[in-house]
């Protein structure tokens, strides 16, 4: 124990040292996830603050855009020793054994985004035990024990769920059948995402769920799950993707069907913003996307010093998102997307 607040003493000062020094030079610009610039001298590889990352992995591009981001912000000029760990085909086993592999080794403060929600409560208490903090970067935990975490960072999944939800009830109200293609069963944003969309629909009751399943978030099994709803319910007047690789391979779908996307056929609505989604917005083979911001590492470098510190933060901090109604705020927006 004394070891450990030790460490976290002498790593902590090392730290803050830097970060003062990092920002006399230049911060970390606002709302941009960029790095700061590095410092005039950077700490001994000594003193380095070791930051255990049990990481999704390979996923799409929204997690590409988010990892990568975190990586480009913890880096050694920064103070940091960000060790990587992706799990093993999505596998959460091989994320517990990353996670359980930081805590003995004794890292400074654990990043978790967890493939699968519930699970977790051995491994977080092992790492309170081991006073070793731990934040949640995108995914959420079930039960969600809020002590055995400093906090999590996200934008907001009812949010912007209900985005999509009061988009199609305002600007449709004539209402149709609908489906829902879901991230993979276990995954905690499934059901932020359905509870939002599902809070807004209830009140419209013109717009009648007729199927709802996994793709998996991939572009293929959006794109043949959609192609046998349209076989079994050639009705279909709306499609909530839950991401946007499933909303584009329903856009495939639907267009092999004979079928246009938009009021005349069917519309599609997904959630991430990655340029793919925009650019698809933008040619009209989407109807609407919500963005889900996955470039929050400025304010994830904040919440890792903060709970360095040990400072008590609230238990979820929003990461702001947009959304994207248009072909024209497509347009608009693509110059400067940058995942
Ligand atoms: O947890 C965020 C989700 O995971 C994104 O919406 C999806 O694209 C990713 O795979």
């Amino acid at each position: 124990m004394f070891n450990n607040q030790l460490r976290w003493g002498l790593g902590l000062i090392g730290a803050i040292a830097l970060t003062f020094t990092a920002a006399g030079c230049a911060g970390t610009p606002a709302g941009t996830g960029a790095p700061a610039e590095s410092p005039a001298q950077t700490q001994p590889a000594g003193d380095l603050t070791t930051i255990g990352f049990v990481a999704v992995g390979p996923e799409g591009a929204w997690r590409k855009a988010n990892e990568q981001n975190v990586q480009d912000t913890f880096t050694k000029e920064a103070g940091f020793d960000l060790k990587y760990a992706p799990a093993a085909n999505l596998d959460q086993k091989s994320q517990i054994d990353a996670f359980t592999a930081f805590v003995d080794e004794g890292v400074d403060l654990i990043l978790l985004s967890a493939t699968e929600a519930t699970g977790w409560e051995d491994s977080l208490q092992r790492a309170q035990e081991a006073e070793i903090p731990v934040i949640l970067v995108d995914r959420g935990i079930s039960p969600d024990d809020t002590s055995l975490y400093a906090t999590r960072l996200a934008p907001n999944n009812v949010t912007v769920a209900k985005s999509i939800a009061e988009w199609l009830v305002a600007n449709y109200p004539d209402g149709g059948e609908y489906i829902t293609l879901e991230g993979p069963a276990g995954v905690g944003v499934v059901d932020e995402r359905n509870q939002g969309f599902d809070e807004v629909i209830s009140g419209a009751p013109q717009w009648k769920k007729v199927g709802a399943q996994t793709a998996n978030w991939k572009v293929d099994e959006g794109k043949s799950v959609t192609e046998t709803f349209l076989k079994s319910n050639p009705n279909i007047k709306f499609v909530f993707a839950q991401n946007d690789e499933m909303g584009l391979g329903a856009s495939e779908a639907v267009t092999e069907a004979g079928k246009v996307v938009g009021a005349d056929g069917v519309l599609i609505a997904t959630i991430d913003g990655t340029k793919n989604a925009i650019q698809a917005l933008a040619d009209g083979k989407l109807s609407f996307v919500a963005e889900y911001n996955p470039l929050f590492g400025d304010q994830l470098l904040d919440a890792v010093k903060k709970a360095l510190a040990g400072e008590k933060q609230e238990p979820y901090i929003e990461v702001i998102s947009t959304t994207f109604d248009s072909p024209e705020a497509a347009k608009a927006a693509l110059p400067d997307r940058k995942f």
